[in-house]
């Protein structure tokens, strides 16, 4: 097989997860690419930082520079967080004639709009399966797989942290802060947590769902939102007393030819597969008219999750689905939208 050489940039969590899985599973990937996806270059911020991958067959920089300059290089995989500096970047890399692929929800609610047409009028394309509920494929499910549904309804757990602060909190009666500190430990939480804590990331996220799915594009600052801070262990105890969890919801239904949307601490019935949902795990139930409800479960954030759906959307760039995808994505965001309810 020939070589496809890529790019990554950024390398913490989610970088050496997708280091880590393009060694582990070069064959496999190899396989169902037709080609041997080959680390080239990286681009990181420190230079002197120990990683947890071995890099030594790639040139490490500081800069974009080499990885743009180099036209052998044809998609590139940019996980760093943060706007501008990251938008930026992908416009250099696009310009360059590279695909990108992002896990960034932030990047995507501010700039989404400019770095897709940048992309198709260069014909490129942004993959960003990770950059919703990690693993679990949501973005391709609502652009390929439901496509012969009118979406009417998203009930969904899109914030590992905040899932995993609620399950800890209850299942093993940790005070908030102690559980926090271990979701940033173990790669869950943004660099700022409070935006994972406050409703804000899943608001992004459901704010990208809804836009694929409903048509509606909605800043996500207009989300009527709510997040767990101020949920204590009281309760959590309080609610399972009477046979209930809470859990952080993110909403979108359509109602009467106008969207809701919110996301809030909900109390949810105990034995409701959305309720069981515990950890860094995201849940997404998604109905269409003719499917019916769809229930999708799984790793929300963390290290492997996410790095299989960057790596799902890398092999995308080489067997030329990504641009199938990307065009469905396009043609999915010129229907005509759906107004917001009056309440949002
Ligand atoms: P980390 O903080 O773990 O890693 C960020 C990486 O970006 C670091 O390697 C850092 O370099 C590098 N970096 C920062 N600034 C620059 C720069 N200017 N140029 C080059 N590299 C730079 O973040 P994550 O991996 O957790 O997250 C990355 C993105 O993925 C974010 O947008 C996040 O929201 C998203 N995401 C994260 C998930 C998760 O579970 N962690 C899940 C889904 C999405 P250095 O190491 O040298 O400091
Ligand atoms: N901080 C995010 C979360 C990462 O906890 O869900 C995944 O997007």
């Amino acid at each position: 097989a020939g070589l496809f050489p890529i790019g990554l940039v950024g390398c913490g969590t989610v970088g050496t997860g997708v280091v880590r899985i393009l060694q582990s599973s070069a064959d496999l990937l190899a396989a169902q690419a037709g080609q041997s996806l080959t680390l080239r270059h990286v681009v990181v911020r420190d230079l002197t930082r120990a990683r947890d991958v071995d890099l030594s067959g790639c040139a490490v920089s500081d800069s974009l520079d080499a990885l743009i300059a180099d036209p052998s290089v044809q998609a590139v995989v940019h996980v760093v967080g943060g706007v501008e500096g990251p938008r930026q970047d992908i416009v250099r890399l696009l310009q360059s004639g590279k695909d990108v692929i992002t896990a960034n929800k932030a990047l995507l609610c501010a700039h989404g709009d400019e770095l897709f047409e940048l992309a198709r009028s260069l014909g490129r394309t942004i993959g960003f399966e990770a950059a919703v509920a990690g693993g679990i494929p949501i973005i391709s499910t609502v652009c390929t797989a439901l496509t012969a549904n009118r979406i009417l309804a998203i009930e969904a757990i899109l914030n590992g942290t905040s899932n995993f602060i609620l399950t800890r909190m209850l299942d093993r009666r940790q005070i908030y802060d102690d559980v926090l500190r271990e979701a940033q430990q173990l790669g869950y939480a943004e660099a700022d947590p409070a935006m994972d804590v406050d409703g804000t990331d899943a608001a992004q996220k459901l704010a990208i769902l809804a836009k694929l799915a409903f048509g509606t594009a909605i800043p996500f600052d207009r989300i009527a939102r709510q997040g767990i801070q101020n949920i204590d262990l009281q309760d959590l105890l309080a609610a399972a007393d009477l046979g209930y969890r809470i859990k952080l919801l993110a909403v979108a239904r359509l109602m009467t030819e106008r969207l809701e949307v919110s996301v809030q601490p909900t109390l949810v019935r105990a034995d409701r597969s959305i309720a069981m949902t515990s950890g860094a795990h995201n849940f997404i139930a998604i109905e269409g008219d003719a499917v019916g409800v769809l229930k999708l479960a799984g790793a929300g954030a963390g290290r492997l999750p996410t790095a299989s759906a960057v790596v799902a959307d890398l092999v995308d760039c080489v067997t030329g689905r990504a641009a199938c995808t990307f065009q469905a994505l396009l043609r999915l965001q010129q229907r005509n939208p759906l107004p917001l309810h009056p309440s949002a």
